[in-house]
Parts: C-alpha cells; structure tokens; sequence
C-alpha cells in the first residue's frame, strides 16, 4: 500500500521511513507495531515493503497453529531470503543444542557483509514460535552495527510478542509503537471512498458506532451497505438472536438467513482455513447448499475458496463470527468437528486442538492425538511444547 492510500498513519509511516535509513546506514535496528486485528499492521508492512529500495527483502507471517512449531518464523523468513541452509543445519545437532546453534548461525549470517542491506519483515509474530523470537532477541541484543534490521507487527494477545518487543525496547534497541483506532472523520472519509459515496447520514453514524474506527470492519460495513443499504443495518442494530461482543454486529458480515450462519459459525470454529466439506458436514448443511454458501461469502470478501479449502480473508473475520457463539454452542461444535475428524481420520494435530476446545476427557481418540502431537514435537525439537501435548494427554486420560 503507497502511503496516499493510508489514512492518518502519518507517526507510523515516518517511523518506517526513519528505519529504513537507518537500517541502509548499517544500524541494526527493530521496529514494531502493536495493535488489535484491522488496525492496519500488514498494510504498514506493505509500506515498508514498498518504501525499502535497494533492500533484500525477507518477508514472513506467523500462523495460529505455527505458534509450536519449532524455528517456524525464522526459516520462513530465511527461505523467503533464499537463505534456508543457513538454518537448515540446525536440525543436523541434537534436541538441546538446537537453540543455541542456529542463534549463532543467524548472528554470523546477519552480521556478514553483503552488496545490499536486508530488511525482515515479520508480521503476525504473535503467533511465532518462541525460539524465532528468542533468535531475534539475541541478534538485537548482541549487535548495533550490521546489515539486517527488522519491522514487525503483533497483536497484544497472546503476549509472547509484546514480552519480547518489550525487552528489547528496555533495552533501546528497539522502537513499538501502539496503533490507535481511526478518527471519527478519517472512518467517516474511509466507508464513503468504499461505498462509492452512497451513504446517508445516519448510515455513517451508524458506521462510526459499529466500526469504532477498525479499517478492516469500516471496509467490511460500506460493503454489506452497498449490498443492502436499507435492510441488513437496521435489523442489524435491532437483532438479539446472534449475542455478539459491544461493537460490530455480525449480522452486518454473514447477513441472519440460519444455514449461512450457522455454516460460518461452524467454520470459525474449525480455524483460519477450513475444509468445505467437513464445515458442511458438521454443519448439516448439504454439500450443494455448502458451496454456494462459501460462493457467497466469497463474493462478500469474506472468504476466499481455494479447491476442497476456504480460508477467511481476515482473522477479525473469523474472530467476530467466533466471539458471537454462546461458550457451550461453542464447546460442542469443537466436539463434533473433533468427532467428525476422527471418523475421516484427519491430521492429528488438528484434532488434538479441537479436543482441547471441546473439553473432551476421557476419551480415547483425544488422548491420542495429544499424544502423537507431543511425540511429534519431541522429535521436532520443541521439548517444552512437546511436555504441554503430553500433560494434556494424561489430562485427558481423567
Ligand atoms: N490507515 C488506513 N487507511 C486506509 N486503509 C487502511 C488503513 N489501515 C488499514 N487499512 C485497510 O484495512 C484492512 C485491514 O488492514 P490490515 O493491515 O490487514 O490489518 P491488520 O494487519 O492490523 O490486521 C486492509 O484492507 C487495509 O488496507
Ligand atoms: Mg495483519
């Protein structure tokens, strides 16, 4: 995104702009931004992208399920470098002396000189895995001068990225900054550019409540006006069947016609991505039916269809349609996808995950797949998160 198409991100744009010097001076240096879900985080990111000429650019994003996966951002971000080997080797030394090692092979490949400066770019890092960030820190701490910077952006929760953004801003060899919702006039300014100007008073008013100056859902608002100006928003301020959280309604998103909400539901429950025909199955919705429903949702800008796949366009998405499920409606669509699962005999990480959010003791399946994940890890060289998968495997034995 150029910085025209960014409203009132001018502190943060500038931030980035300083950075970028710095870092093609041969600072070492970390910015960070932190912020809820349609803040705004990766379009910065994207600016940054834009912004460094001449840089090597490494760019990488942290996934919900990626958060145990040993060193998952760091080779991510190597390979995007076309450096993975440099890591790679990593895996060749026993369990214990992984971490140590490949924090030494990043610190000798960061700090080696090279024709043109690099940049990592890591978006997402609160779902890192902790030895990436572990990585990072010791880089930053043990360095002032050298070729590789970094700009990243975190949620506050989970808070292992804001633990590390903060030791290191402590230390001064790193800057966050907080990314605040936009003004009444820039929410206003930014629903009319994507309603095409179509909007009433009230409507704006309206947006301005519902969106509290989040971009992504002030995006999301002028799109389901455009597709229904009068109907959907009024019901939406009136609606009391779908509980939702003060702010955006969900009914402005998915609409309140039954077999689409409650196939949403069931896919914000499964994840991020989901696959069609298990969301359809769990939902009882037929696969007919599941198809144009994801069609739909994906001509709202809610989804994107990808073969047997559909994946929600963004976490706040998925997030808005999770939070308005009552806890125990919930809890059991996490048991009959771990049921459903079961019976096809899916990835047992996935399942594993499930039983946990079903609350699901006693039951044989479950105890296994933690304990597969756990031994999976082990093997991995992750031991921490391999002893949570096995204690939550004895857990489940009660
Ligand atoms: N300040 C802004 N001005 C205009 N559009 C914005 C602004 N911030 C975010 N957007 C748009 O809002 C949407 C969500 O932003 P995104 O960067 O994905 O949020 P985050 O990464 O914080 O979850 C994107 O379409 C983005 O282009
Ligand atoms: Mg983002």
């Amino acid at each position: 995104m150029t910085a025209s198409g960014i409203l009132e991100r001018h502190g943060a744009t500038s931030l980035i702009d300083i950075a970028i010097e710095r870092a093609r001076d041969g600072d070492a240096s970390a910015l960070f931004f932190s912020g809820s879900p349609g803040l705004g985080k990766s379009a910065l990111l994207d600016y940054a992208c834009e912004s460094a000429t001449g840089f090597d650019i490494g760019r990488c994003c942290g996934i919900e399920i990626g958060t145990d996966i040993a060193f998952g951002i760091l080779n991510q971000v190597m390979a995007h470098m076309g450096a993975s080997d440099e890591i790679e080797c990593a895996s060749r030394v026993p369990n214990v002396e992984r971490l140590p090692f490949a924090a030494r092979e990043f610190l000798r490949w960061a700090t080696t000189q090279r024709q043109r400066p690099a940049l990592l770019l890591l978006d997402d890092l609160h779902w890192s895995d902790h030895e990436s960030l572990a990585i990072f820190h010791h880089y930053l701490a043990c360095r002032k001068r050298a070729p590789v910077s970094l700009i990243g952006a975190f949620r506050p929760w989970p808070e292992n990225a804001t633990t590390f953004a903060n030791s290191l801003s402590r230390m001064r060899r790193a800057e966050i900054l907080e990314l605040r919702p936009l003004s009444a006039g820039a929410a206003r300014q930014m629903v009319v550019e994507h309603a095409d100007g179509e909007l009433d008073g009230a409507a704006l008013e309206e947006a301005e409540l519902a969106c509290q100056g989040n971009p992504l859902l002030l995006i999301h608002f002028a799109k389901s006006y455009r597709r229904h100006p009068e109907t959907e928003h009024s019901r939406a301020r009136h609606c009391e069947e779908i509980p939702s959280k003060p702010g955006p309604n969900v009914v402005t998103l998915i609409g309140d016609e039954p077999k689409t909400v409650n196939y949403a539901r069931v896919a914000s429950v499964f994840g991020a991505k989901f696959p069609v025909s298990v969301v359809s199955q769990v939902s009882g919705v037929e696969a007919r039916g599941a198809i144009e429903i994801v069609d739909k949702l994906s001509r709202w800008s809610l989804l994107h269809a990808n073969g047997s796949f559909a994946e929600f366009t963004h976490a706040l998405v998925r997030e808005l349609i999770y939070d308005s499920i009552p806890e125990l409606t919930r809890r059991e669509m996490h048991r009959a996808i771990f049921a459903e699962l079961h019976r096809i005999g899916y990835e047992p990480s996935v399942m594993a995950y499930h039983a946990v959010c079903g609350d699901l003791r006693g039951n044989q399946a479950a105890v296994e797949a933690a304990f597969l994940v756990g031994d999976r890890f082990w093997k991995g060289g992750s031991p921490a998160t391999a002893k949570t998968w096995f204690e939550t495997a004895l857990a489940q034995l009660s």
